[in-house]
């Protein structure tokens, strides 16, 4: 016996209005993800709560994501670090930055946040070779395909005991089929092939349901 999808959507607005309600800044950013490339593609509010959650316990100041699109999830983990942290966030287009920083200064930390403009990979390769001090926590959620670039880079921007999220991994099941055709679900099954051999993770992935359907993360832990 399981339950409907509706159902799922209700606990989930339940839960949202329980624990994380969102004030206006989030409700603002959330609606205004419908005019960015990827309308709801955002993280559904508790998954927000998760993420600010997950920072704050591993007391994360120095945060990077991949992916802004409206900046939603960036507000979450802004706001997570303190007045005296920061998140990097790599953005593909300039109509979706525009979006995030009007939204981040709405929730007032426009100043604590970086929008680095272009293709993620390129922009991670360049903070590499900077020598950029390691991130605390790293958010993966933008192109599919290219997570295992995505992971790659996280781990040369990271240190060990620093935690890796990756968004939509479960993506309505598709993640099981090893002969996929779909590029998105390809680059989701190589990652997670990436950290199953890399001795210095320690990782495990949730399937979520809710507002945003099946879905789910990947959550690793740097061990060394
Ligand atoms: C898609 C991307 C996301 O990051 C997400 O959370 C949901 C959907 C997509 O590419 O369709
Ligand atoms: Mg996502």
């Amino acid at each position: 016996m399981y339950a409907s999808e509706e159902s799922w959507r209700e606990v989930d607005a339940y839960f949202a209005d329980t624990l994380v309600a969102e004030d206006a800044a989030l409700a603002e950013a959330r609606a205004s993800g419908a005019r960015t490339t990827l309308p709801r593609g955002e993280v559904s509010p508790v998954q927000g709560g998760l993420l600010s959650l997950l920072c704050r316990t591993a007391g994360a100041t120095r945060v990077l994501e991949f992916g802004t699109l409206a900046g939603y999830s960036t507000i979450w983990m802004a706001r997570a670090v303190g007045e005296g942290g920061r998140v990097t966030t790599l953005e593909l287009t300039e109509q979706n930055a525009a979006i995030a920083r009007a939204n981040l200064e709405r929730a007032g930390v426009a100043d604590r946040v970086e929008i680095l403009l272009g293709p993620a990979a390129g922009t991670a390769q360049r903070l590499i070779e900077a020598g950029t001090e390691p991130y605390d926590f790293v958010f993966i959620d933008a192109d599919k395909p290219s997570n295992p670039v995505y992971l790659r880079a996280a781990l040369a921007l990271t240190r060990p005991g620093s935690l890796i999220v990756i968004d939509n991994v479960v993506r309505n099941g598709a993640v099981t089929d090893p002969d996929t055709t779909d590029d998105r679900v390809r680059g989701v099954r190589q990652a997670l092939a990436d950290i199953a051999a890399n001795p210095d993770l320690e990782a495990t992935a949730l399937q979520t349901v809710g507002v945003k359907g099946w879905d789910g993360f990947t959550l690793i832990r740097r061990r060394a």
